[in-house]
């Protein structure tokens, strides 16, 4: 026989039509394809042609305009890696906030599960206080995960002796040692050493000041981290703190009394030494574990980091935000692209293990996190305000950013290695002419069947960056020797100074860069409807309850990526015929994005979300302070509790 049987020769007409169908779709969207900025958006690609044949439906090309009805499941189908990313953003942040207690009961469970302690006296407080009054709406009351990461450590030392040590700190002069003194005492708080940092955690403290005990707080003046403790010693603290848990001693709801510190006694000194002006990595790779990039080996090549925080083959798009700012994976990849990596301008430091508060670290730092001054203050220049942020679609498709030149010491022969100065230049189209750029970008292939993102390698960004970025510095100033800045203007000029934060948002994408520390604009790009694109070595108190890809673009410290991320979302080259690149917009998925950062930053992002957040690092601050720490508690099983007022929130 040879003739094939019947149902093969079936198979293979169908596939023929298949293709044939597919081939006349592709002309008929060539043919009649617009340009890009008003024309057709996503074309959903089957992943294969098998399941296709199974149900024996011809393959459909949705085309979608680019208008808010788009949906997600569209989006899915497109297959660029952004799209798949964010798809498992999404359902990492489904399970995050499915997750959560819904009762206090479950809460406390779930702290003794979590910690392997009771959780501290006037937990009910902190709780109660902001929720069952049903006047605060605390949306998730178990992510405090922070707190305890920061604290664990100092289980191992004992309580008197912490209190000596802070007292030690505090008795320092404030204009050498950084801090200032914070002292409650009878439900009063007395400042030493304070500046416009300590008003603003004054007034914070102040909200649930009667509900503490007698305790002396030592905080950050300065903005960026202090404590580095070596790797080694890090791990016996912690094991001591592991091995004091017991759930099942008694305890007492409450703290103890008798806390004063006789001044006869000897105080501790923290041993600050200057890092300015070195390598951090240096410090930084001792805290580093032993099998770790960072301690071993400061000369990797940047491609062995890559593979673990990075999509393949996409241009440089970070898939693991977290290890994009793990400094004992990636420093060695980034110790001379950043300001405070490679020369801080100042940097006072400690490998000792003190209590100090600071506004943000890096991940191997042992500061005490506090939610930012910024974000609990109403300073203008930090605070999100309505004014000029206008609905995504009358918004300039422009990538704008305004900063000063801050992150490191601007001298003729560092000054291209600083993180802001280096984004700058990526954005400078008369540069990446001059310097030849060339970068790796995802665009669609439209001669492959089905239609797929492949990388290329060797993609010119100056006409893009020409037309779709603002990116600027608006004033050069302190430079080394010349504060003026004589030299670095024969590199870079000054731009429109719109530095107005409102005025940012009539801009859609909004990048978020690190400057001297941490950026303090980060909660109003989040609460405004522009969608935030976030590069940063530091962390922050809010970090858990944020989800890359899902409430904000996570963008890599070194920007490797910028380009792959702005051309999808803004689009570009052209369907038609012949072009070498091309990228579909995706408009409505920035708008998507940007959306979701504003509505869950409206949730978890506010003045009463940063109250309980300081109200329960107070209380478990004060625990570890109370000479009875391993004796007070919290002990009830909270079901005590009316069930019914508790954490309901719309979905
Ligand atoms: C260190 O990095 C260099 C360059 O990438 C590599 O040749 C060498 O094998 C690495 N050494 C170790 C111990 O990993
Ligand atoms: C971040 O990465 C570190 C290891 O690099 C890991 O220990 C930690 O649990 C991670 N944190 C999150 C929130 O994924
Ligand atoms: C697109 O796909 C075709 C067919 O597979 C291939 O020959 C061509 O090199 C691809 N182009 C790019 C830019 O990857
Ligand atoms: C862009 O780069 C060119 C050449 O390096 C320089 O002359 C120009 O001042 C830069 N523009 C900005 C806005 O910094
Ligand atoms: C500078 O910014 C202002 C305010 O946004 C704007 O009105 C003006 O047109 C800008 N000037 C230039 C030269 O771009």
């Amino acid at each position: 026989m040879t003739l094939l049987p019947l149902s093969s020769r079936q198979q293979i007409f169908f596939i023929l039509c298949v293709s044939a169908f597919i081939i006349f779709l592709t002309n008929l969207t060539v043919i009649t394809g617009a340009d890009y900025r008003d024309g057709i958006e996503i074309l959903p690609i089957p992943q294969s042609l098998k399941p296709l044949l199974q149900h024996n439906k011809p393959p459909q090309l949705r085309i979608h305009e680019d208008k808010d009805d788009f949906s997600y499941s569209s989006e899915k189908a497109d297959g660029h890696p952004i799209s798949q990313l964010m798809e498992k953003a999404a359902a990492d942040f489904g399970r995050y906030r499915d997750s959560r207690s819904r009762t206090f009961a479950q809460a406390i469970t779930r702290y003794r599960k979590k910690y392997g302690r009771h959780p501290p006296p006037g937990f009910d407080k902190a709780i109660l206080h902001y929720d069952c009054r049903g006047e605060r709406n605390v949306y998730n009351i178990d992510d405090f995960d922070q707190i305890w990461d920061d604290l664990r450590p100092f289980w191992s030392i004992p309580p008197l002796e912490l209190r000596k040590v802070v007292k030690g700190l505090l008795k320092e002069d404030p204009e050498n040692s950084g801090l200032s003194g914070i002292t409650i005492e009878h439900g009063k708080i007395k400042v030493t050493g304070g500046n416009w940092r300590t008003d603003e955690f004054v007034r914070m403290l102040n909200v649930f000041v009667k509900e503490l005990p007698d305790i002396q707080i030592a905080m950050n003046r300065l903005d960026q981290p202090r404590v580095i403790v070596e790797w080694e010693t890090l791990q016996e603290h912690l094991k001591v703190e592991e091995e004091s848990r017991n759930l099942d001693r008694l305890v007492t709801n409450g703290f103890s009394r008798s806390r004063g510190l006789d001044e006869s006694m000897s105080f501790p000194i923290a041993e600050w030494f200057s890092a300015s002006e070195e390598p951090y990595m240096n410090l930084a790779s001792k805290a580093c574990p032993p099998d770790s990039y960072a301690r071993n080996n400061m000369t990797m090549e940047p491609a062995v980091a890559e593979e673990k925080y990075k999509f393949p083959n996409s241009g440089g798009l970070v898939s693991n935000f977290n290890i994009s700012s793990d400094l004992c994976t990636i420093g060695p990849a980034i110790q001379d692209l950043h300001g405070m990596l490679f020369a801080p301008a100042t940097m006072v430091a400690t490998k000792k293990l003190v209590p100090i508060f600071s506004e943000c670290k890096v991940n191997v730092n042992n500061d005490i996190l506090f939610p930012a001054n910024m974000y609990y203050s109403d300073d203008p220049r930090y605070t999100y305000s309505p004014e000029n942020d206008m609905p995504w679609d009358d918004k300039h498709t422009t990538v704008f950013w305004r900063g000063m030149t801050s992150g490191g010491s601007q001298e003729l022969n560092t000054w291209r290695r600083l993180h802001r100065h280096r984004f700058v230049q990526l954005a400078n189209s008369t540069d990446l002419r001059n310097t030849k750029t060339r970068l790796a970008l995802p665009t669609l292939n439209l001669t492959t069947i089905p239609p797929a993102y492949t990388e290329i390698k060797n993609w010119d960004p100056s006409p893009f960056s020409e037309k779709y970025t603002d990116i600027g510095f608006p004033e050069l100033a302190w430079c080394v020797p010349d504060r003026k800045c004589g030299w670095l203007r024969s590199f870079l000029k000054e731009v429109n100074a719109t530095t107005a934060l409102t005025d940012q948002f009539l801009n859609k994408y909004l990048p978020d860069i690190d400057g001297h520390s941490f950026s303090g604009r980060w909660h109003a790009w989040l609460k405004s409807r522009s969608l935030g694109i976030k590069a940063t070595i530091f962390r922050e108190w809010h970090d858990s309850r944020l989800f890359a890809w899902q409430h904000f673009v996570p963008m890599d410290n070194r920007f490797d990526d910028f380009y792959s991320i702005i051309t999808y979302f803004i689009g570009l080259g052209n369907r038609k015929g012949g072009e070498e690149v091309y990228i579909p917009t995706h408009d409505s998925t920035g708008k998507r994005l940007a959306g979701q950062g504003r509505e869950w930053a409206a949730k978890v992002l506010r003045k009463e979300d940063i109250e309980v957040y300081m109200f329960r690092l107070m209380l478990e601050y004060a625990r570890l302070l109370d000479d009875r720490r391993e004796m007070i508690g919290y002990w009830g099983s909270g079901r005590r509790v009316k069930e019914e007022k508790v954490w309901v929130w719309p979905q």
